[in-house]
């Protein structure tokens, strides 16, 4: 009885020791990894414990994206002179037809193209570009465009046949 009692025992102390040696090995090699910066502990910052915890799915109601707003409201600030500003546009919108003389538009950067036009003087080339002419639609066909947008991008346009 004792010696059976004796044995119990004695197995059951090398499972308890092997259980409690295991737990601090595990422990011990974490804080070793923490230590040696080859394991991150996780980040407790407010932002980051709520993304940990946050639902998996989430509703999508639509609503604009802030940041894209942001950047473009950023960007005609960001354009320095006045000839870059132009030159987004005449890009964006106007190149569409002038970079390739499309319905014989005056081509980008074609002096001859442009001598006759330009004789005409700024004035009435901006009120074509912002009122429409012939085939030319006005502002381009882009209505966002304000009228010192219009003139930038025709003061571009006269800058590239110099
Ligand atoms: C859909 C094609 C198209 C786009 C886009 C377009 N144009 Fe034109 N543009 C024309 C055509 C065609 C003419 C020639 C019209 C004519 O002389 O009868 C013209 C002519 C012009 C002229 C000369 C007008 C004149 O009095 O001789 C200017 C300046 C001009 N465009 C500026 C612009 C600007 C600035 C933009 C962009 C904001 C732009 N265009 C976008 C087709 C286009």
């Amino acid at each position: 009885m004792a010696s059976q009692n004796t044995g119990k025992f004695f197995i059951g102390s090398i499972i308890v020791f092997i259980l409690v040696f295991g737990l601090i090995n595990i422990i011990l090699s974490t804080m070793q990894g923490v230590a040696k910066g080859t394991v991150e502990p996780e980040s407790m910052a407010a932002e980051d414990v709520a993304e940990r915890i946050k639902p998996v799915a989430q509703v999508n109601l639509g609503e604009p994206p802030v940041v894209e707003a942001a950047v473009v409201a950023a960007a005609p600030a960001e354009a320095g002179s006045a000839d870059d500003a132009g030159a987004k546009i005449v890009k964006s919108t106007c190149a569409l037809c002038h970079r390739t003389g499309m319905m014989s538009s005056p081509k980008l950067g074609n002096a001859d193209d442009w001598a006759p036009r330009i004789e005409q003087g700024v004035d009435v080339l901006y009120d074509h570009a912002m009122n429409g002419f012939n085939m030319m639609p006005a502002r381009g066909g882009n209505a966002s465009l304000s009228d010192d947008d219009v003139k930038a991008a025709v003061d571009h346009m006269i800058a590239l046949t110099k």
